[in-house]
């Protein structure tokens, strides 16, 4: 079957599960590659299967070039270990949205291990959404929309899981459709995360960790009580790896008028460094 053939299946098959956008009605039916709400609002399934689902893209700073950078170093594992405790914490039998899914290597890894979901990875950048409808398909293929995470094309109690890598959170709009008893999985860099790459770029030693406290302190702020696990792990990078690792991250910008001294130097290993917060709906 076509990627845009099974994307349209993907949403018939849950279509009591999706809200329009635009105005909050249900959909109402999916013929010919487009989804329409009952008010007639109607939304686009692309060749590549991905759904675009909002009033207006916004553009990020994340570039095309930086987003299959990215994919890249995904790809070739870098999350793997903390992609194995998110999957360890996932509530299973329904739908699972990965919000903010960047160029899609998260949902496809957790939609592969957990083959019994259904994956919906959702970002607001299109061109990150096109990378990750690219490719080929691997079953079962997630479903990847353009979609913002603060007005959610799912109705009210939807979901029994989301995951939220490294992106931005709307907790209202979480706590709206996710069903009681849902899951909700947030991953946060902690202090060390991206260390070598931050003294490589800040030689002073100024800025060498991250403090996380703002989005951990408003993540519990709204939640009262939240679990987390710390995970923290190195990773060995070759010349093309750490080449990967420099041009998917803005952190690098500052440091681009010595950019060839740094690629030249290199690193052998990167420390990746989060906490994974959990938080069951009530
Ligand atoms: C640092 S990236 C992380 C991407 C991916 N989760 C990963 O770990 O590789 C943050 C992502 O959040 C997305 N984002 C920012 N605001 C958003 C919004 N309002 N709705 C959906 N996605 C958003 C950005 O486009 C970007 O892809
Ligand atoms: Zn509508």
């Amino acid at each position: 079957m076509k990627k845009a053939e099974l994307a349209s299946q993907f949403v018939s098959q849950h279509l009591q599960q999706f809200q329009c956008p635009v105005c909050g009605g249900g959909i109402a039916a999916v013929a010919d590659q487009t989804v329409q709400c009952e008010n007639e609002h109607s939304f686009d399934i692309s060749k590549k299967g991905t759904l675009f689902m909002i009033n207006a893209p916004v553009k990020t700073e994340y570039t095309d070039e930086m987003l299959r950078y990215r994919q890249q170093m995904l790809t070739a594992g870098f999350f793997e270990p903390m992609l194995q405790a998110v999957s360890d914490r996932i509530k299973h039998g329904g739908l699972v949205l990965d919000a903010g899914c960047g160029e899609g290597t998260t949902t496809k890894w957790l939609a592969q291990q957990n083959q019994n979901d259904a994956y919906v990875g959702l970002d607001i950048s299109k061109p990150a959404i096109n990378i990750a409808g690219s490719g080929t398909v691997s079953a079962p293929q997630p479903l990847f929309m353009v979609g913002d995470l603060a007005q959610l094309p799912f109705g009210d109690q939807q979901l029994t899981t989301i995951v939220n890598i490294l992106s931005p959170a709307n907790y209202q709009e979480f706590d709206r459709v996710l069903q009681p008893g849902g899951k909700l999985i947030k991953v946060i860099p902690n202090s060390q995360y991206l260390k070598e790459l931050r003294a490589l770029i800040y030689p002073a030693g100024e800025h060498a960790t991250y403090d996380n406290s703002p989005v951990k302190d408003h993540f519990i702020a709204h939640y009262g009580q939240v679990d987390f696990t710390p995970v923290h792990y190195q990773f060995d990078l070759t010349p093309v790896l750490f080449k990967a690792l420099f041009e998917m991250t803005p952190l690098t910008w500052r440091a681009a008028d010595r950019k060839a001294a740094i690629l030249e130097r290199g690193l052998t290993h990167i420390t990746a460094d989060f906490e994974i917060g959990v938080v069951t709906n009530q």
